[in-house]
């Protein structure tokens, strides 16, 4: 039986056939997430893994329920999320901190600009991966280059959410 120069055998073609059923059963975006790096997919609503962008709010009010952002709900759960406010776009971190405090502050750092790293549960800071600056929870300056802390923004804690104030 003759073979055809670049035709998939039939171990292949199922193979192959497989891995697509699979992905289209679970959506593209989780199967990129199950497949690399063995990470484990998010809960679901919104993680750290998605920058959600929110629209402006002329209110300058802006809510996060827990239904669409549960780790909120949990001490140490934090999101990363992109406002655009009336006063331009804002790159965020919204932290529980512990059972009553919700901190919100900007991702980038202000020594030199650099997006600093997710909120580290452990040491309850932020560190700068550029120069080392590290960042308290609600943004005051634990460690230099740096001395001005991060800009931060009041949020309040409710049953259902949290609602932060950005103009
Ligand atoms: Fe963050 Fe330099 S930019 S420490």
């Amino acid at each position: 039986m003759s073979r055809c120069t670049g035709c998939l055998s039939r171990r292949t073609f199922l193979e192959r056939s497989l891995f697509s059923a699979t992905k289209l059963a679970l959506g593209a975006p989780a199967f990129a997430l199950l497949s690399s790096c063995g990470q484990q997919p998010l809960a679901s609503g919104k993680g750290l893994s998605d920058v959600t962008t929110v629209a402006t709010n002329s209110n300058n009010l802006y809510t996060f329920n827990f239904t669409d952002y549960p780790l909120l709900q949990s001490v140490g759960g934090s999101v990363h999320v992109t406002v655009n406010a009336t006063s331009g776009n804002k790159d965020l971190y919204i932290t529980r901190v512990d059972t009553n405090t919700v901190d919100t502050v900007s991702t980038i750092c202000t020594h030199a600009g650099c997006t600093i790293n997710p909120y580290d549960s452990t040491t309850r800071e932020y560190l700068c991966p550029c120069h080392g600056s590290i960042f308290s929870a609600d943004g005051n300056v634990i460690n230099g280059p740096t001395t001005t802390p991060l800009p931060s923004y009041p949020a309040t804690l409710s049953t259902t959410g949290v609602q932060i104030t950005i103009t």
